[in-house]
C-alpha cells in the first residue's frame, strides 16, 4: 500500500538491541539525523536476555591476539581473520566506551572489571553484571542513553520492505506502525544509509534461547531486497538450555556457559561426566564440541537430556553469581543448590547472516547491517561464547564511522561496499564462491503473505529436518514441505489478494514470511554443505572437507525467488 505518512532522516536504523542502539547513539553523536525503528518495545530484543557476558581481552595477561586465536580455532577455518582481528583490537575500548554509556558491570575485590571464563576461551575475559543478567544491564544503560538524547524512536513498528533509488541505492524503509500516535499505519521514513540490527532468527526452530519477536525479519528484508546473504547453515544451538519436556516450546530459559565456566560438570543419568577426554577443555570446549558431546550421550543412552551439576556451588554462589538462573530453574520446580538440572541443546545463534564488509557494507548501497541480523566474518562456522555482544558494539561503531565519513567526504551517498564498482572482499580466507543464484532485473511484486498459523509448520518442519544433526533426507524432507508451504502461500495469494492483505500487514503474517524465506535459504545452504564443520552437523558427512568447503556459501535470490 502506498505510505500514508513519511519523515526524512540521514539513517534510519532498524532494531534496538545492543548493535541498533548503539548505532543510533553514534550517528547521532555525529551530527546526523537519526531514526531508529523497532517491531515491538525498546528493550523487547534478545540483548536483554544474553546472560554470560560480553567477551574482551581486558585481563591482566590477556591479550587481543590471545582473543582472536581462541575465535578463529571456534570458528572451525570459516573466519574472515581482518574481521576478527578489528573485533578484538577495538574490543576493549568499545567495552570501555559502553561503560562510559552507563552500563555497569561487576567488580573484582581490587575494584577491577571481575572476569569469568565460557566455552572455548583459555583465559578469563568474560565481562558480566548482575552476576547473569549482563544484557539486561547493557539493555537498561544504552535505553536510558537513547531516552535521554536525540534520537528519534517509533516502537511498534513492523518494517515491510527497502526503498530504492533508480539506481538501486538505498532510499529507505517502508513500514507498518500499530498504535504510535503521530505515525500510524503504513509510512515510510525515508534516509541514504538503512542500519539493519534486527537480530537472529531463532524462532524458525521450535525450541530456542531467543525472544518471540527473532523471526529473520532483517535476513529476508535484505534478500528480498536483493541483498547477499551468508552462512546461514551455521545455526548455533547452546548445549546447556533448561529442559522443560518433550513438548516444551518456544523461549527456553538458558544455563549460561558461565555456570560451566565457574566449575560446573556435564553428567549422565548416571552422574557420570562424559566431555572429559572427548577435549582438553573438556565441558569448556567451544559450544559445538559441547553440543555435539551431550548429543551423543543422548543418542546412545536414549535419553532426551543430560544434567549440568552445579550442587557445590552452594546456596550463596547461586544467589549472588547466577540469580537469574537460579530464580528460572526454580520457578520450574528444580532447585540447583539441591539436585543437577536438566538440560539440552536448543537453537540459539545465527552465525551467518547479511553479508558485510569490515564497515558493516552490504551488497545493496547505502544497506548496512550489524549484530546478529550480519554476517561479518567474525563467527566463521560458529560463534566464540560472548563474542556476539562485543561484535554488535564494535561494528555498530564503525557503521556509524562509515556514514558519518562518507557525508563529510560530500558524498551524497554512501561509498559502495569494496570501494567504487566493486563487491566487498570474501567474508573469509578462502576464495569468493559464486552466488547460488545471480540476481536479475526486474520489479519487486507483492510478497504473498502467509496465515500467521504457518510459523508453527515452520518451526516443526525445520525442528525435524534441520536441527542439531542433519543428513541429505532429513533436509530433502524439509526443503520440500517449506516448498510446499511456499507455494500454496503464492497459490493462495493472487496479485489482488496480495494487495488486499499487504493494505492491513499484520505482524504475524509478515513474520511467517520471513520465517519462510530464511528457513528456505537456510535449508538450501545446509543441503549444499556436504560435510560437519562448527555448528553444521551431517550425519551423513561426518568429516570436515578442507579440499571442498573451506569456502562460504553465499546466497542472493532472484526476484523469482524471494
Ligand atoms: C551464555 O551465557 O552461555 C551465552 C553466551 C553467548 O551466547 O555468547
Amino acid at each position: 500500500p502506498a505510505p500514508g505518512w513519511a519523515i526524512d532522516a540521514d539513517v534510519v536504523v532498524v532494531g534496538s538491541g545492543v548493535a541498533g542502539l548503539t548505532a543510533a547513539l553514534r550517528c547521532t553523536a555525529e551530527g546526523l539525523r537519526t531514526v531508529v525503528v523497532t517491531k515491538a518495545l525498546l528493550d523487547d530484543g534478545s540483548t536483554r536476555w544474553a546472560q554470560g557476558g560480553i567477551a574482551a581481552a581486558l585481563g591482566e595477561g590477556d591479550t587481543p591476539e590471545q582473543h582472536l586465536d581462541d575465535t578463529l580455532v571456534a570458528g572451525a577455518g570459516l573466519c574472515d581473520e581482518e574481521a576478527v582481528r578489528a573485533l578484538v583490537t577495538e574490543g576493549p575500548d568499545a567495552v570501555r566506551r559502553l561503560i562510559a554509556t552507563g552500563a555497569r558491570f561487576d567488580t573484582d575485590d581490587a575494584g577491577g572489571i571481575a572476569l569469568t571464563r565460557e566455552g572455548g576461551h583459555h583465559r578469563r575475559r568474560i565481562a558480566h553484571a548482575g552476576g547473569d543478567a549482563t544484557g539486561a544491564e547493557i539493555s537498561r544503560a544504552l535505553v536510558t542513553a537513547i531516552r535521554e538524547g536525540a534520537v528519534r524512536v517509533i516502537e511498534h513498528a513492523l518494517v515491510l520492505d527497502l526503498l530504492t533509488d533508480a539506481e538501486g541505492r538505498t532510499a529507505g524503509i517502508t513500514l507498518h506502525v500499530m498504535g504510535e500516535g503521530q505515525h500510524d499505519g503504513v509510512g515510510a521514513v525515508h534516509a541514504p544509509a538503512v542500519v539493519l540490527a534486527t537480530g537472529g532468527m531463532g524462532q524458525v526452530f521450535s525450541a530456542t534461547t531467543n525472544p518471540p519477536v527473532s523471526t529473520g525479519d532483517g535476513v529476508a528484508l535484505a534478500l528480498r531486497a536483493g541483498a547477499e546473504v551468508s552462512d546461514l547453515e551455521f545455526v548455533q544451538f547452546h548445549p546447556t538450555v533448561l529442559w522443560l519436556g518433550p513438548d516444551s516450546e518456544g523461549q527456553q530459559p538458558l544455563v549460561s556457559e558461565a555456570v560451566r565456566g565457574e566449575g560446573a560438570h556435564l553428567v549422565d543419568a548416571a552422574g557420570t561426566r562424559f566431555m572429559v577426554g572427548q577435549h582438553e577443555l573438556a565441558e569448556l570446549a567451544p559450544r559445538d564440541i559441547v553440543a555435539k558431546g551431550i548429543m551423543r550421550r543422548m543418542q546412545e543412552q536414549g535419553a532426551d537430556h543430560m544434567f549440568l551439576d552445579a550442587r557445590h556451588f552452594g546456596a550463596e554462589m547461586w544467589e549472588n553469581r547466577f540469580p537469574t538462573i537460579l530464580a528460572a530453574c526454580r520457578a520450574h520446580g528444580i532447585d540447583p543448590v539441591t539436585e543437577p538440572v536438566p538440560v539440552a541443546p536448543a537453537a540459539h545463534y545465527a552465525s551467518g547472516g547479511v553479508r558485510t564488509d569490515l564497515h558493516g557494507r552490504t551488497t545493496v548501497p547505502g544497506l548496512y547491517a550489524c549484530g546478529e541480523v550480519a554476517c561479518t566474518g567474525v563467527h566463521g562456522a560458529n560463534r566464540l561464547a560472548s563474542n556476539s555482544l562485543l561484535e554488535g558494539l564494535v561494528f555498530a561503531e564503525r557503521i556509524a564511522g562509515t556514514i558519518a565519513g562518507a557525508r563529510a567526504a560530500g558524498a551524497a551517498r554512501p561509498v559502495p561496499p569494496g570501494g567504487p564498482g566493486g563487491p566487498p572482499p570474501p567474508a573469509g580466507g578462502a576464495p569468493a564462491p559464486a552466488p547460488a543464484a545471480q540476481a536479475e532485473g526486474g520489479s519487486r511484486g507483492p510478497v504473498p503473505l502467509l496465515v500467521p498459523e504457518a510459523r508453527h509448520e515452520i518451526q516443526r518442519i525445520m525442528t525435524d529436518g534441520a536441527g542439531v544433526l542433519r543428513s541429505a533426507a532429513s533436509l530433502e524432507q524439509a526443503a520440500d514441505a517449506l516448498e510446499a508451504l511456499h507455494l500454496s502461500a503464492r497459490h493462495e495469494c493472487g496479485a489482488t489478494d496480495a494487495a488486499a492483505k499487504a493494505a492491513e500487514p499484520g505482524v504475524e503474517s509478515w513474520e511467517a514470511t520471513n520465517l519462510l524465506l530464511v528457513a528456505r535459504v537456510l535449508v538450501a545452504a545446509a543441503r549444499e554443505r556436504t560435510e560437519t564443520r562448527g555448528c553444521h552437523w551431517r550425519e551423513d558427512h561426518p568429516g570436515r572437507d578442507d579440499a571442498g568447503w573451506r569456502r562460504h556459501i553465499v546466497v542472493r535470490l532472484t526476484p523469482d525467488r524471494r
